[in-house]
């Protein structure tokens, strides 16, 4: 996994939008399993749509965040369980629905195909699965400012170190569910405003120094950055989130697919 496990805070921030574009799959007697699900906001937006939403996650700090958020709200209908997703603790054919967000594009080639398998087999026949990430082709940035490319830049060498094809995962998420035994039935795309308001600048500005610090260790360590890259990137947001009129958008790829 390519995953920077110092971006919690900014999952917490994610809510249903992340999952809109399955909502019109979804009815209120279905099952779905929510995997990698993080601290569960997005489990626990979808747990109003469905009948039973069910989140895993391997790492315990998300799970117990999840276990935290469902308590604070009162949700009868949602459980999050520790586990790991390429080796499910469910019986074939329990889901109607799996939903991945922001989860596959981490994963190696050899992991991918272990959790689509294991997707496939914990859902009802005639089941949905769906996946939500990133692509870098669709990023709107301005102003150019030098240090944040620079940042983009670092991150795309740190998720693309040992797959050059990482973060353009979201164009080919269609071809990947068709190649491990899904068909697709519908694709799109979204954004993430990262630029609404001041508010939201000066988060997307605390969210870029948490993960370029949270990165650090390994970018040098590993000889894909200096720090003075990580310094001058660090800048280039500081100045960014000082134009009022810059903007940020991520763009996310999505697509639904059947188990036939
Ligand atoms: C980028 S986060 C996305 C979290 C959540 N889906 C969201 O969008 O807010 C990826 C999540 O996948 C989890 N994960 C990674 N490998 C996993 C595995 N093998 N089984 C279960 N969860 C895994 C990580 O712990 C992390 O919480």
């Amino acid at each position: 996994m390519r995953h920077d496990s110092s971006i919690v805070a900014f999952q917490q921030k994610r809510g249903g939008d992340c999952a809109a574009f399955l909502v019109p799959f979804l009815t209120s007697d279905m099952i779905l399993l929510d995997a990698g699900c993080g601290p569960g906001t997005i489990t626990a937006a979808l747990a109003g749509i469905v009948g039973n939403a069910v989140g895993v996650d391997i790492e315990p700090k998300a799970i117990a965040a999840a276990h935290q958020l469902a308590a604070k709200a009162g949700l009868a209908n949602v459980t999050f369980v520790e586990a790991d997703m390429t080796a499910l603790p469910f019986e074939d054919g329990t889901f109607d629905a799996v939903f991945f967000h922001a989860v596959l594009y981490h994963q190696s080639q050899a992991v991918l195909a272990r959790t689509l398998a294991e997707a496939r087999r914990v859902l009802k026949p005639g089941g949905l699965v769906a996946t939500r990430d990133a692509d870098v082709g669709g990023n709107v940035l301005h102003p150019e400012i030098d240090g944040v490319r620079l940042a983009l830049d670092l991150w795309q060498r740190w998720y693309e170190h040992d797959d050059a094809q990482a973060l353009r995962f979201g164009r080919r998420q269609s071809s990947i569910l068709r190649a491990h035994g899904f068909t697709p039935v519908w694709t799109g795309a979204s954004y993430v405003n990262h630029s609404a308001d001041a508010e939201s600048r000066s988060e997307a500005v605390a969210d870029a120094r948490r993960s370029l610090l949270g990165l650090r260790p390994q970018l040098v360590g590993k000889g894909l950055a200096t720090d003075d890259e990580i310094q001058a990137a660090l800048a280039g947001w500081e100045a960014w989130g000082r134009d009022p009129d810059a903007v940020y958008f991520r763009c996310r790829c999505e697509c639904v697919a059947r188990k036939d």
